[in-house]
């Protein structure tokens, strides 16, 4: 369990944003080579690639290779698409290569079960590439005010799932969606949880400081207790 007196506290948005970059760059330049960072959708990923496209060549130069989380099975056109709207944000504003970019592809009559299984295997033969000891170095997660995280929320029967990506749904809207798994969270050796928002404050604290079975097995709370090392960045103050 992460202390919560180390959680990264910053005063605005910028500050929060500025403190997760100045993370990344540092895990990218503590490696010998490209490191491989998942990035989740929803808004507040919004203030990062903001951030990055005031100095894009910091992450273009350490040749940082982006990932999603997880995706809505949509076509990016779509507002709804978290790599679409990554990709006008960030992405395709900075000219990024695009062979270090690889969205979860929506395609029209293929399943989410399958596309899931499709990224899954190209994360998977991405690995042997460049000698990770897992596909993803970084992993960067957001938590709704359920305590979803990726795409995975509260009863949802996903823990035992071995697959690093899966298929979910948004029990509100029903919309299908493709979500790294508690395995490929999990096994990765950092994950920075970036959440913005008093209204978060509430879900926040029962997930860095859970008092019940109930608040331990919130989605976000379960990857806080399990994953290697979690690192938490926010507006928010919690209470020890
Ligand atoms: C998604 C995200 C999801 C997100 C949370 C927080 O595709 O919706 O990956 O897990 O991180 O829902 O969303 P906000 O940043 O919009 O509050």
């Amino acid at each position: 369990m992460m202390d919560i007196k180390s959680a990264h506290v910053g005063a605005t948005t910028e500050d929060v944003a500025r403190l997760i970059t100045n993370r990344l760059l540092a895990v990218a330049d503590a490696h010998k080579r490209p490191i491989h960072v998942a990035v989740s959708g929803g808004s507040t990923p919004k203030s990062l690639f903001e951030h990055w496209l005031k100095m894009p060549d910091e992450l273009i130069r350490r040749r940082i290779h982006f990932w999603w989380v997880d995706e809505r099975m949509v076509p990016m056109t779509d507002s709804e698409s978290n790599y679409g709207n990554a990709f006008r944000t960030f992405f395709g504003k900075a000219d990024y290569p695009q062979g270090l970019i690889h969205p979860i592809e929506y395609q029209e009559g293929r399943t989410t079960a399958e596309a899931a299984h499709l990224y899954d295997t190209m994360l998977s033969e991405s690995l042997p590439t460049d000698g990770r000891s897992t596909p993803l170095d970084v992993v960067i997660l957001g938590m709704g005010d359920d305590g979803h995280t990726s795409s995975l929320f509260p009863g949802q029967d996903l823990f035992e799932v071995e697959e690093r990506y899966v298929k979910s749904v948004n029990p509100y809207n029903g919309v299908e969606r493709v979500a790294l798994s508690y395995t490929g969270i999990l096994e990765s050796p950092l994950v920075l949880f970036h959440v913005m928002g008093t209204a978060k404050r509430e879900m926040l604290q029962r997930v860095f400081v859970p008092q019940t079975a109930e608040d331990r097995l919130l989605p976000a709370a379960y990857v806080v207790e399990h994953a290697k090392h979690v690192e938490l960045y926010t507006d928010i103050a919690l209470e020890a």
